[in-house]
Formats: structure tokens, sequence, C-alpha cells
């Protein structure tokens, strides 16, 4: 079964907040989701594999350390993903990014795919699929289906607030994906939002409300 993490970070946890809050406006709300991208993006690479390497510092030879193991692809899901994937990209500059382009239909909750645009070499890199929000899971459990179906064998997703039911749905449709959240929060509300949530991501850092 896919595993959860948290990212309790002080500073992760900090930032959150002013996310979540509505006096918030799209400049600030925009800056903060990728200063978090960042931040989140440094948790997750934690446990990149790494191999030695000779080199000649100005002083003498020495053997250290440079990033090994299969490349790394990032996939948004649009419209709301894409407001992380430039704060990860400043810390995996060599990552390529694929696009899966799906909304939710707001009657029935269930994802209309629109849009897929993925690397050409699928099979040789790891995937992190990027939404600021898991909340019935329709939409990660979608993107992710989309994904292994071109090709992809390694994925993990990554989100900002996570509700319950998302996070279940997605840990029974893919027992694979190991799942990484900032928070996990109490509950979805009839509309399907995420209670306490932050409001429409995509909304928010589009300024579209
Ligand atoms: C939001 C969010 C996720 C999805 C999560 O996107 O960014 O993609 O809802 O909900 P789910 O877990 O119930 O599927 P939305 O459909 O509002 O589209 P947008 O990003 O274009 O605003
Ligand atoms: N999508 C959002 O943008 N917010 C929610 O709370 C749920 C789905």
């Amino acid at each position: 079964m896919g595993k959860v993490f948290v990212f309790d970070h002080p500073l992760i946890q900090h930032k959150l907040t002013y996310i979540r809050d509505k006096k918030t406006g799209t400049k600030e709300f925009r800056e903060l989701v990728d200063e978090v991208g960042s931040l989140m993006a440094f948790e997750i690479t934690r446990d990149l594999p790494l191999e030695e390497v000779e080199i000649d510092t100005p002083v003498q030879r020495a053997t250290s350390k440079v990033l090994a193991g299969k490349k790394l692809g990032l996939v948004p899901i649009l419209r709301a993903g894409i407001g992380m994937v430039d704060g990860m990209l400043k810390l995996i500059p060599a990552a390529k990014v694929g696009h899966i382009g799906l909304y939710r239909d707001p009657k029935t909750l269930q994802p209309v795919e629109y849009y897929v645009k993925l690397p050409s070499d699928i099979e040789e890199r790891d995937f992190i699929v990027v939404d600021p929000m898991l909340a019935t899971g329709g939409s990660a459990v979608a993107a992710i289906h989309s994904l292994k179906t071109r090709g992809a064998t390694s994925i993990r997703f990554m989100c900002l607030i996570a509700a319950p039911e998302g996070v279940e749905a997605l840990k029974e449709a893919h027992p694979d994906v190991d799942i990484y959240i900032a928070a996990l929060d109490e509950k979805l509300n009839e509309k399907g939002y995420i209670v306490p949530g932050l409001g429409d991501a995509g909304d928010r850092l589009f300024g579209t409300m």
C-alpha cells in the first residue's frame, strides 16, 4: 500500500497558514505556493540515490557525490498544479515537465481529461505528479492512470492539502504510489471542497474567482 508522508517542516507549515488565509491576495498566494513548491521539492528529493565521482578541488584530488539513478519528471495537473512547478524546478532544474489537463465536473465531481503532453522517455524517468489539492482523489487517480497507460512505472504524488477521502481513494486505486502532503485536513464538504482547506486553488492562483 502507498505510504503517506506529511512534510511538517516549520517553514512549510508557516507559509501554508498564509496560503489558507482568505485575506491573502492572488500575488502573494502565487508567491507562497511557489515557495512551498521549492520547500516540498527539497523534502521529496531526500532519498534520491547518489554515486561517488572523482574530482580535483583546488587543494587535492577528492571523492565526492553526485545524483545517480533515473531522471526526474514533474507532471502538474492543470491548472492549479502549474503553481508549484517553478518552485520545484528551482531545486531540480534538469527535470522534464509533462502536463495533464483535468477539470472536475462541478456537478458529478468526476475528472474530465482535456490535455496530455509528456516527455518522450517516459520509462526512463521517476515521476512526481503535482497538484495543490487532493479532494475526492478523482483528478489524481485519473492523472496517474493516464501516466501509467503511457508507460510510466515510477510515480509519486505531491500536494499541499489532502482530504482523508482523497488519500484513501488514491491508495486504493494506485497502491504503488507514495503520497507527500503538507497537511491532512478534516473532511470534504457537500460541494467536494476540502475543509478547512484553502478554497479553489486554481481560482486563487490565477485570480479567476
Ligand atoms: C482542483 C484541484 C485538483 C482537483 C482536486 O482542480 O487543483 O486538480 O480540483 O479535486 P479532486 O481530488 O476531487 O479531483 P479543478 O478541477 O478545480 O481545476 P483547475 O485546476 O483547472 O481549477
Ligand atoms: N479543488 C480545490 O481547488 N479546492 C478544494 O477544496 C477541492 C478541490
